[in-house]
């Protein structure tokens, strides 16, 4: 027999090299490239398929749509993010840093569903039974009939849950320390993680059971090595959270069979996750009304709008090249906001530092946040508080023109609820509610922004701007 060929393949990205180099073509990252055996993987190869195929029943786009049977878990913040409970027979990877929480969240979504009566097994690859049993006594699960199991062999946690009734749910904890007899590969690489999960993908569609999988997130945010797995499942939800904060969000990133960008939001304590359903609550929670610097963003997290504020400092640099630093946005978005400011505001900030927090850890994604961000830097810059009952939305362009965003009724409208009376607000935004016209402060572009926070203040090129 001739020998074996092996492949050389990218552990980030899964290009295929024929031979092993330092830098992979595909995704530019360096030492990712590992030699594994092609053959390998369950059905890679056509080698591993004597089987021959079988016709099935075509059929056609129109008929009866059978709405997805789902397990609610009780937890409304979980229930949210999967679009209302798992789905009996999907895929679902949890994918988070390593601490955040994965392995908390889903003991206590196994428990929470064991409690009703679903039959659960959590294999853990990564904590032995002993570990796991001392989490499930400190969040009060240990009473439950949740079903044990410390294994990583593919095949021997498969014929473990294939045994006896068919399980509801099975959570694999991690898929990282999952590994094969089929497969050559070391565990952790792509061919190992991917034989793994479509071998345990496969037994969710065969027997209808929910397959709850965790995988770890790199620095960078891909889950580690096998981003392949991302398309093999039906979801992904990402935990994530700032280590220095005690809350963390579930952001669902991709959903057969519901909504993306639905979060849920959770406070860590000792006893395990709680539920937050009101996020805009805890983001306000430690607000100094009166400090310069500081703006609430109204922005939105799926369908449910979110309030959170954002905090600049600007002051006078005594290095060289002035420091920008950015917890919780997009630092190149910063950059351009400063860009615009000076260009087309006369705000000077060249000579300044500038430092951008959002508050509490939480990161925003939404453009929307330019206004808050640009109010924010300017408050700073002035030294001018801005009014306390007031929210910022809306997206700035590279022109200076502020640009209307979506939803702006449920925006404001969370607002209001929480007590805000006034909003800053693009001009011509569509679905702006009638009738309370007078609150709404529209602006179309940013230098009418600087001037009604700052006046005329900083718009002397060459004063000294310390406001
Ligand atoms: P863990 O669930 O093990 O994280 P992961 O599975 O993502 O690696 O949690 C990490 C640590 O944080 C663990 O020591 C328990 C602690 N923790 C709490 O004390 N309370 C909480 O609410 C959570 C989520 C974690
Ligand atoms: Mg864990």
């Amino acid at each position: 027999m001739a020998k074996a060929k092996t492949q050389f393949v990218c552990q980030n990205c899964g290009t295929v090299h024929s031979r092993w180099a330092g830098k992979c073509d595909g995704c530019g990252e360096w030492n990712t490239i590992v030699e594994e055996d092609p053959m390998g993987g369950i059905g890679s190869g056509p080698g591993k398929m004597p089987k021959k195929g079988r016709p099935v029943t075509l059929t056609s786009l129109s008929g009866e749509i059978e709405e997805a049977p789902r397990i609610p878990t009780g937890m409304g913040e979980l229930d949210r993010a999967t679009g209302g409970g798992f789905v009996r027979g999907s895929a679902v990877l949890i994918g988070g840093d390593p601490g955040i929480g994965k392995s908390t969240l889903l003991m206590q979504a196994a428990a929470a569903l064991a409690r009703r009566g679903h039959r659960i097994i959590y294999v853990s690859g990564e904590e032995a039974v002993a570990q796991v049993r001392l989490r499930a006594q400190r969040l009060g699960a240990a009473d439950t009939d949740v079903l044990l199991a410390a294994e990583t062999n593919v095949e021997d946690i498969l014929a473990t849950i294939s045994e006896g009734k068919r399980p509801d749910l099975v959570i694999i904890d991690s898929i990282q320390t999952l590994w094969s007899d089929t497969a050559d590969s070391a565990p952790g690489t792509v061919t190992q993680v991917r034989t793994g999960v479509q071998a345990m993908i496969r037994f969710a569609k065969q027997t209808g059971a929910t397959m709850v999988l965790v995988g770890h997130v790199t620095k960078e945010g891909q889950i580690a090595g096998p981003r392949v797995v991302e398309h093999m499942v039906d979801a992904v939800l990402y935990f994530e959270g700032d280590r220095g904060h005690h809350y963390r969000i579930l952001r669902t990133v991709k959903n057969r069979f519901g909504p993306t960008d639905e979060i849920g939001v959770f406070e860590m304590s000792d006893k395990g996750l709680r539920e937050v359903a009101n996020p805009s609550e805890l983001f306000l929670g430690e607000r100094n009304e009166k400090a310069p610097g500081a703006a609430v963003f109204a922005g939105m997290e799926g369908t449910r709008p979110v309030l959170v504020e954002v905090q600049a400092l600007v002051a006078a640099t005594s290095l060289g090249t002035p420091r920008r630093a950015v917890v919780g946005w997009d630092s190149s978005r910063l950059a351009m906001i400063l860009a615009v400011l000076e260009a087309h505001c006369g705000v000077r900030l060249g000579q300044h530092d500038v430092y951008l927090n959002v508050a509490g850890g939480y990161r925003i994604s939404e453009p929307a946040a330019d206004m808050a961000i640009a109010s924010a830097l300017v408050s700073s810059l002035a030294g001018l508080a801005l009014p306390a009952d007031c929210v910022y939305f809306g997206e700035v362009s590279l022109s200076g023109a502020v640009r209307p965003v979506a939803h702006t009724a449920q925006r404001l409208k969370e607002a209001e609820k929480l007590g805000f009376s006034a909003a800053v607000l693009p001009a011509a935004s569509p679905d702006l509610p009638k009738g309370s016209q007078g609150k709404w402060r529209e602006v179309d572009s940013l230098p009418d922004l600087v001037a009604r926070i700052a006046g005329s203040r900083l718009k002397a090129p060459t004063d000294q701007e310390d406001g």
